[in-house]
């Protein structure tokens, strides 16, 4: 008997250790994670100089309070404003406390200047933001709000549907928030085009864009931000997963404008940006910032995305679409993928769902053409034997 709530559907399977790629059931199995505990494990399991930071870091000091200076907090938020858009940055501790934060720091603007009814924050219909009352109100979708009452202030428009995000926009609208690339959502990219229109759009309105990159960021896409080639500047970016490579960090990063609103008192968390957490992204955000490492990124994204391209050609009855951008790929199938994803893990590779039928696979960012290979082949055989 399990005293855990059962607000999971667990897989009956648990490892014991990981090592790079790879995952060690305690069964003695060896897996293939392209699942990256959903895209959070970017370097992969166990990665020497994370350990290496962990352990050093663990031995000097874990916790003080944000009351006090942390330096290695002041590290990371410098890398990150240097690397981006960014000015200012506020740590938490996961991607929904970085997306809810995002939303205080997009209407406390709005209050600083003045315009106190400026609040709602227009998303996506079923998009993901996280599972804080807030951000699952923004996330509009009825599945993850049913029997949770009601948190107002979010308007919500179809994905592609402009003309309605358009009429949504009202007087008292702070901000749009999207995904850059919608994860949960089954691995839809917004074009480039659209991030450039939709940065028009604000500033014609005057309300304020946050691109949510918790899943699309640090590296998934292949640039350090899945925006970037759109050369789009948002006013606020809700960062999580990647940057800890397993350890739980949050950040929003704002520019200068909006974060004048953000004063003493107006935020805070006990452990968001403590020692140890910010030793460990400075380690992350070192190696997947360089352009070597990200042009490897891209080229395993290309590779990985030719291949796959062929498989939907060899089995045009099983696999409807090849999605995504850099490391965040969605398989969509025609049939429900459970089955699928099934019979994946019976073979060795851990991936996971996603909605619209969509298989993600979310391998490590380092991970080496071998290990692709060894993942199309069992992608391959799966295909052959469901078709
Ligand atoms: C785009 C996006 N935003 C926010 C979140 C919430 O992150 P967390 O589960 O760390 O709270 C997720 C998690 O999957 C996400 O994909």
């Amino acid at each position: 008997m399990s005293y855990l709530a059962k607000n999971y559907n667990r897989k009956k399977i648990a490892f014991t250790y990981g090592k790079g790629s790879y995952l060690f059931s305690t069964n003695g199995k060896k897996y293939l994670d392209f699942c990256s505990g959903i895209a959070v494990t970017a370097l992969g399991h166990s990665h020497p100089k994370l350990v290496k930071t962990i352990n050093t870091q663990s031995k000097k000091l874990w916790h003080v309070s944000n009351a006090f200076q942390i330096p290695e907090g002041e590290k990371l938020a410098k890398k990150l404003c240097q690397k981006t858009f960014a000015d200012y940055v506020i740590f938490q501790n996961s991607g929904a406390e970085a997306t809810e934060a995002a939303i205080k720091v997009a209407r406390r603007y709005f209050y600083s200047i003045g315009k106190p009814n400026k609040t709602r924050i227009l998303c996506i219909k079923n998009s993901f933001h996280g599972r804080t009352l807030a951000t699952i109100f923004a996330s509009g979708s009825k599945k993850m709000t049913e029997g949770f009452g009601y948190v107002g202030g979010f308007d919500h428009f179809d994905f592609g549907d402009h003309k309605s995000l358009k009429k949504k926009i009202t007087k008292n609208t702070a901000a749009i928030m999207i995904e850059t690339v919608l994860g949960e959502g089954g691995i839809k990219v917004i074009p480039d085009w659209c991030l450039k229109e939709l940065r028009k759009i604000c500033d014609k309105k005057k309300i304020l864009l946050i691109l949510d990159e918790v899943q699309s960021g640090v590296g998934r896409s292949g640039d350090f931000f899945a925006f970037e080639k759109s050369k789009v500047k948002p006013d606020i970016v809700p960062i999580a997963k990647g940057i800890g490579g397993g350890f739980p960090i949050g950040a929003v990063l704002m520019n200068k404008k909006v974060a004048s609103g953000m004063t003493p008192g107006t935020h805070g968390s006990t452990f968001g940006g403590n020692p140890l957490a910010m030793a460990v992204g400075n380690t992350v955000m070192d190696i997947v910032s360089t352009k070597k490492f990200l042009n490897n990124v891209k080229k395993s994204s290309k590779y990985f995305f030719s291949k796959l391209n062929k498989l939907k050609e060899k089995y045009p009855s099983i696999i409807k679409e090849i999605r995504g951008k850099g490391l965040l790929i969605g398989i969509q199938l025609y049939k429900d993928q459970a089955k699928f994803i099934k019979k994946l893990m019976e073979n060795k590779l851990l991936t996971i769902r996603a909605a619209e039928n969509v298989i993600r696979i979310l391998p490590p960012l380092n991970v080496t053409k071998r290990e692709i290979d060894i993942a199309l082949k069992i992608i391959s055989k799966v295909c052959n034997q469901l078709k």
